[in-house]
């Protein structure tokens, strides 16, 4: 089944939960818990502390993603209005030009640890690298399973700032997002590292920022879909955030609009993937992470370049049933493949966000969903919410006062 259904976004949600079912195998058992499953309050007092209750976020799907040839359907949690039928959009245009191509790296990444009070650092890196096998032995016997599949620490890395020095351990984590596996080894060496650097260590975590673990997608978006001046407006679109951090921030925002909202359906760490994709945008002056340019047939192309660092085994995505469903409906393989996914969505919700913005300007189709919201705040409900939005639209005042007269009947 192809993932552009016709119509999607005009159906009942009942009409969706089916088309759902069909394209995802779904079991009557997940439908009826998209709908109604809400997590106990018990498993959430496991998951964090001092709990008082649950918060819901909205979870819709986005359609028409092909990628690397096979059609997936995206769940996507988030409050922002219109992310998730510009996510669909910009699928659909990409689709026309035969989807998209995306590869993830080997999911290489580094865990820090720090030494302090090295009387002699140069020293201390020597006896270091003399040791290095054995370190690496002595933190792969921290997991059994990236040992059997000839994974888990493969190297190290040094540096030195005057009397500090700093170990990267290098980690093949394969399907883990990484962080446990990571900190675990990084703190089980330390000992070790104390005894022949004669230092103290302090920190020993994972870093957040995984250049070695690496996802990139590219798109063709037909000139004849988007017109020939849109694309050279989207061109000038990228060009302007590739010379303007101020613009950059939010062409990089609009991209995290989509990534996080799969991760956040999946009940995955956002923040880290945050902190990795802007620390990465940095790394020479604060840049965009997509570029877009014409091919010889006036088409535009966009790519992405971003670090991903998703796990499909541990975390928390097993405590929540919706989140489990929203990874039954992505079917990916494994890591690799959701970071395709991710890099994909990531585009897509990028080019969406800069065609709008090169062509009529976002307010428009915001407004709608806007007013909706703020008539829905003003207790508006059923046929009442598009009627009091529409009426608010019209008379270019949308406004909870407002929403609220209406209702009464002003
Ligand atoms: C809004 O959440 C995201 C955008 O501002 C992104 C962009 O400007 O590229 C529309």
């Amino acid at each position: 089944m192809e993932s552009n259904i016709h119509n999607f976004h005009k159906m009942s949600i009942n009409e969706r939960l089916q088309k759902l079912m069909e394209f995802s195998n779904l079991t009557d058992d997940d439908i009826n818990k998209l709908s109604s499953w809400v997590m106990p309050m018990e498993t959430a007092d496991h998951i964090i502390e001092n709990v008082v209750s649950r918060i819901y976020l909205p979870m819709g799907i986005a359609t028409n993603f092909l990628i690397n040839g096979r059609d997936y359907l995206i769940p996507m949690a988030i409050e922002e209005p219109s992310v998730v039928a510009a996510c669909s959009n910009g699928a659909r245009i990409a689709r026309a030009g035969g989807g998209f191509t995306a590869y993830a790296s080997e999911p290489m990444m580094y865990g820090q640890i720090q030494i302090v009070d090295i009387n002699d650092p140069e020293l201390a890196r020597i006896n270091i690298m003399r040791n290095k096998a054995r370190i690496l032995e002595m933190a792969n016997t921290r997991s059994s399973t990236l040992k059997s599949l000839g994974a888990g620490a493969k190297d190290l890395e040094i540096k030195i700032f005057d009397d500090m020095m700093i170990i990267y351990l290098k980690i093949d984590v394969q399907e883990a997002m990484g962080a446990n596996i990571i900190n675990t080894m990084c703190e089980y060496v330390s000992p070790f590292i104390e005894e022949i650097t004669k230092g103290s260590v302090i920190l020993r975590i994972m870093s957040n920022l995984t250049p070695l673990r690496m996802a990139y997608a590219r798109a063709v978006f037909p000139k004849d879909l988007i017109g020939e001046r849109t694309v050279d407006n989207i061109i000038y679109a990228y060009k302007f955030a590739e010379h303007d951090v101020f613009r950059a921030a939010t062409h990089n925002k609009g991209i995290m609009n989509g990534i996080d909202a799969v991760l956040l359906a999946t009940l995955n760490d956002f923040r880290a993937q945050e902190a990795n994709a802007h620390a990465y945008a940095s790394l020479n002056g604060y840049k965009p992470l997509t570029r877009y340019y014409k091919n010889e047939n006036g088409d535009l192309v966009g790519s992405i370049e971003i670090p991903v660092a998703i796990g499909t085994v541990g975390g928390t995505t097993r405590s929540s049933e919706i989140s489990r469903i929203a990874m039954k409906i992505l079917n990916v393989e494994n890591a690799r493949d959701l970071s395709c996914v991710l890099a994909s969505v990531g585009l897509s919700q990028n080019f969406a966000a800069l065609r709008a913005l090169a062509d009529e300007g976002i307010q428009r189709g915001h407004m709608k969903l806007h007013a909706r919201n703020v008539a829905i705040a003003a207790g508006a409900t059923g046929d009442d919410i598009d009627k009091i939005a529409d009426k608010m639209i019209r008379e270019n005042k949308i406004s909870i006062t407002r929403a609220m007269e209406i209702l009464k009947g002003d």
